[in-house]
């Protein structure tokens, strides 16, 4: 587990460097890949083996949905959430993105309204854009530096077009934590309101300083016949690009929607993606998290501590994630100014917060699943761009 060593994903069509320049207009010769959600880590060496070993056997006929994927997610969700589910529960898809935009689809008609807290995942408004129905964004309150649902918001925000809820937890950006009360808060609005809730939880195993992430499922029981879980071993193993994620639904009912909507795809994981995520979904690979973690928490106490030296400038202690969430409302400056500053002086490709939605404006989000010499290549170079405030 050698997390300070530089992979060099240059070159080797990985979105985050090879697409830096187009996306941000950060040069990646001598840029820095801070935006879109994967690692620079290399996965864990149990998921490797794995894969290698498959790959000895050189035959890749067509695979299919197998009961060695359905125990490892159960594995996984049992050991690490305590949420003991049902294999039959489980209806693969191609990642996350392919899951909500599946949901959206089988749970709500075109002009109909889906909403969701912001700041959040710029794709759920996307998503639900691309399929010709109407966002509807109800902003959190920032209370002591603490993101908080506020649901009087929600009640003036939507209306009875708004079908469905597409909930993050933990929060993409911000990293909040949600406790179970607010949990159940959430279902019970979409009780209320008669809203399908969708639970993306693929940032759940990246928690920090102890904490647990409860599965929605858990929190609120009552509601699991509007409830749909969400989740992929991608962002804690670094795996995205093998495109595989999962949707959990316990009620029959809703479970069998989707399936019927999903076989239409003619959607199954791909052969190497189910190695991957089976042997991920294994105490090696549990270990191996365990110590990006610690990795993790080293790089963001090195971050914050040089971002929040520079005055005005203020990055949010993380609950969960490695996007650090950081506002510069406090330099005074316009955003056009503190962007130009982060792309053209410190030479670093972010995600603008005003992507994430109201509330986002005044920040930029920072990956910081880097190797920590570039996390303090990057703390340089922004108190460098940012030095006239010293
Ligand atoms: C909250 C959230 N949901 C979904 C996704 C997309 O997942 P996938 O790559 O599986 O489409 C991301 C990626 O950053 C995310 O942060």
């Amino acid at each position: 587990m050698n997390f300070d060593r530089d992979i060099g994903r240059r070159g080797t069509h990985c979105m985050k460097w090879d697409r830096l320049e187009q996306v941000t207009g950060v040069s990646p010769e001598d840029g820095l890949a801070m935006w879109v959600a994967d690692s620079d880590f290399a996965t864990a060496p149990c998921v490797t083996r794995a894969l290698q070993s498959r790959l000895d056997h050189g035959a890749f006929g067509y695979g299919f949905d197998d009961a060695g994927l359905r125990a490892g997610i159960g594995w996984w969700m049992d050991t690490r959430h305590g949420w003991a589910i049902e294999p039959g529960w489980i209806i693969p898809t191609q990642g996350l993105g392919h899951a909500i935009g599946m949901a959206i689809d089988t749970w709500t008609e075109i002009g109909d309204g889906v909403c969701f807290f912001t700041p959040v995942y710029h794709e759920f408004r996307q998503k639900t854009e691309r399929a010709e129905r109407v966002p509807f964004e109800i902003p959190m309150q920032l209370v002591d530096g603490r993101y908080e649902l506020d649901f009087e918001a929600a009640e003036d925000v939507i209306d009875d077009t708004v079908k469905m809820l597409i909930f993050c937890s933990p929060q993409n950006p911000s990293g909040r934590v949600w406790s179970a009360a607010e949990l159940n808060a959430v279902a019970e609005f979409c009780e209320k309101h008669d809203l399908i809730l969708i639970s993306d939880e693929i940032h759940a195993d990246l928690m920090y300083g102890g904490r647990r992430h409860i599965p929605t499922d858990i929190a609120a029981p009552a509601f699991r016949h509007r409830t749909v879980t969400i989740n992929a071993s991608s962002k804690t193993f670094n795996l995205p690009g093998f495109r595989l994620g999962y949707a959990i639904i316990p009620d029959d009912r809703l479970r069998a929607a989707y399936q019927r909507r999903m076989r239409m795809t003619e959607y199954s994981p791909a052969t190497l993606s189910v190695a991957a995520t089976i042997a991920a979904y294994t105490p090696e690979g549990a270990d191996w998290v365990e110590a990006q973690i610690a990795y993790l928490e080293g790089n963001r106490a090195v971050f914050d501590a040089g971002l929040n030296a520079i005055p005005g400038v203020w990055s949010m202690p993380l609950e969960s994630t490695y996007l650090a969430w950081v506002d510069f409302s406090g330099t005074g400056m316009e955003e056009p100014e503190v962007t130009a500053r982060i792309r053209d002086v410190a030479k670093i490709g972010v995600s603008p917060g005003k992507q994430f939605g109201p509330g986002g404006g005044t920040f930029n989000r920072f990956n910081l699943a880097m190797p920590r010499f570039m996390i303090e290549d990057a703390v340089a170079r922004m108190q460098r761009a940012f030095a006239d405030l010293q």
